[in-house]
């Protein structure tokens, strides 16, 4: 690929100004750390990088395809394109991520966005030199979607442009096929990264100063299982957790199959591991979570919760939910309620299912309307609020550790998000963005905490 790379850096040594990239990422964490790679491949290859896009040579948008609107939104964007393309010939517009992963969708850019020159898979990432160099020296389209076996690159370093949370890939695919899902689809089978790769990344990241390292991967809770030497989680946590630094670990996202109380201890004893879980719910009717594909029961999920609480009773948890799986009738929604309830999450992000071509959910006829969908969602937003609502009334005179990244919209005030991942703001000057910080909370409201810095 280096050979490519010469190439390209040759084609624009005979310009006076080098070249500019603008790249959208759209969908999960991991997207968007894909990303902070090809832009970091792009700066390889001698590409300046511009938030601007009518200033850009090179415009690249990283789609998802987890949510038919996800989809519906990149088409509409790419059709806007047009215009830039028309006014400026030049222009390289390409398509990557898990929407070009899929046969369908290439089809559909070859057919209806002409405009379009790159379209790159999730695999093909590191393909990005060759294809490029393809578009840029013969002025003709590239598309690559092959599945690339082998070894995970760990040769370009991503593009980085927030200097305080930083997210470290430690796995890529997903081996689930929970029956309504596309990712499995789009982005492989799972691998992990050697240990020795995430503890050098990490190393170097809490080095540079970062204060937040964000560990990904559909479900970090099976890392290493596929390892020559496996490791557990558990056990790359405890790793990670010995490196020098002021940073703190989170990750995203658990799978509650493989949530284990070794994990558990793991984060109870790990001072740098914040005391926080995603961990996707998706239903509490346990015939959805079976006809999902899901592989847990609500009883198994709840003996997660409550074990974690035994030792952290305020360990915090949030989760994604679906609502309106194929035939799900109210009784099933109100079970997902009444989990709700009891496990009183900090936050939830819901979804109306979504059918997805190819997935095993997408065969069932549907006999659950588009209006009782909707209606349910509602309802359980409402209920949320006001668990979010009490909930974050049992840290009202409690002392929370809080990570400033910001200025807030209050006057005055500086926000960030507490160990527990809630959004807190306090009134300081912008000093202590980019630091952990004591905050005694003072007053909360459903989407945030007040507090004054202490220490
Ligand atoms: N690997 C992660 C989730 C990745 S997708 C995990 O298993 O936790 C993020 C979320 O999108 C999922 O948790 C699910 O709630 C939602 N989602 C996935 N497919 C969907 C679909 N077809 N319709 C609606 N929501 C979906
Ligand atoms: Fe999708 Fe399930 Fe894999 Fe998450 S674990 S990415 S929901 S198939
Ligand atoms: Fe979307 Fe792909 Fe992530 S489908 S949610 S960007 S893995």
């Amino acid at each position: 690929m280096s050979d490519y790379i010469n190439k390209i850096k040759e084609i624009f040594s005979q310009r006076e100004t080098p070249p500019l990239c603008f790249l959208h990422s759209f969908g999960c964490q991991q997207n968007v750390s894909d990303g902070e790679k090809i832009l970091g491949s792009l700066v390889k290859m001698g590409y300046g990088v511009t938030e601007d896009m009518s200033a850009a040579d090179l415009i690249i948008y990283n789609t998802c395809a987890v949510r038919e609107n996800a989809e519906l939104k990149v088409y509409s964007l790419i059709g806007n394109l047009k215009k830039l393309k028309e006014n400026n010939p030049n222009l390289i517009i390409g398509i990557c991520g898990c929407m070009a992963q899929e046969e369908k969708t290439v089809e559909n850019i070859k057919k209806s966005y002409r405009h379009v020159d790159l379209i790159f898979g999730t695999f093909a990432v590191r393909e990005l030199p060759r294809l490029l160099y393809e578009v840029l020296s013969e002025k003709k389209k590239a598309v690559d979607i092959n599945e690339y076996s082998g070894e995970i690159p760990e040769n370009v370093s991503a593009y980085r442009t927030d200097r305080i949370k930083a997210s470290v890939p430690i796995m890529y695919g997903c081996n689930n096929f929970c029956s309504y899902c596309i990712v499995p689809y789009v982005r492989g089978r799972e691998r992990s990264r050697k240990p020795v790769a995430v503890l050098n990344e990490v190393r170097e990241l809490a080095d540079a100063g970062y204060k937040e390292i964000m560990l990904l991967g559909q479900n970090v809770n099976s890392y290493g299982k596929n390892l020559e030497n496996p490791v557990s989680f558990a056990e790359l946590l405890r790793e990670i957790n010995k490196i020098d630094g002021d940073f703190k670990i989170r990750f995203m996202s658990s799978h509650p199959k493989d949530a284990t109380t070794e994990l558990i201890d793991a984060i109870a004893e790990c001072d740098k591991v914040c005391k926080h879980m995603h961990l996707p719910l998706q239903s509490g009717s346990d015939r959805i979570l079976e006809a999902m594909n899901r592989k847990y029961t609500t009883e198994k999920y709840l003996k997660i919760v409550d074990y974690a609480r035994s030792i952290m009773p305020d360990f915090s948890f949030s989760t994604d939910i679906i609502v309106g799986f194929p035939n799900e009738t109210y009784e099933d929604f109100q079970q997902t309620l009444d989990i709700v309830k009891r496990v009183r999450f900090d936050n939830i992000f819901s979804f109306i299912y979504s059918k997805r071509t190819g997935t095993k959910a997408a065969e069932i006829e549907d006999r659950t309307s588009d209006e009782d969908k909707s209606r349910w969602m509602r309802e359980l937003l409402e209920v949320q609020r006001d668990i979010t609502d009490s909930g974050f009334k049992r840290f009202v005179g409690r002392t929370l550790t809080v990570l400033f990244d910001s200025e807030s919209k209050t006057e005055g005030y500086c926000s960030g998000k507490s160990d527990e991942f809630i959004i807190v703001e306090a009134k300081s000057d912008t000093s202590v963005i980019g630091q952990w910080k004591q905050v005694k909370i003072t007053k909360a409201f459903n989407w945030a905490l007040q507090g004054e810095i202490v220490d």
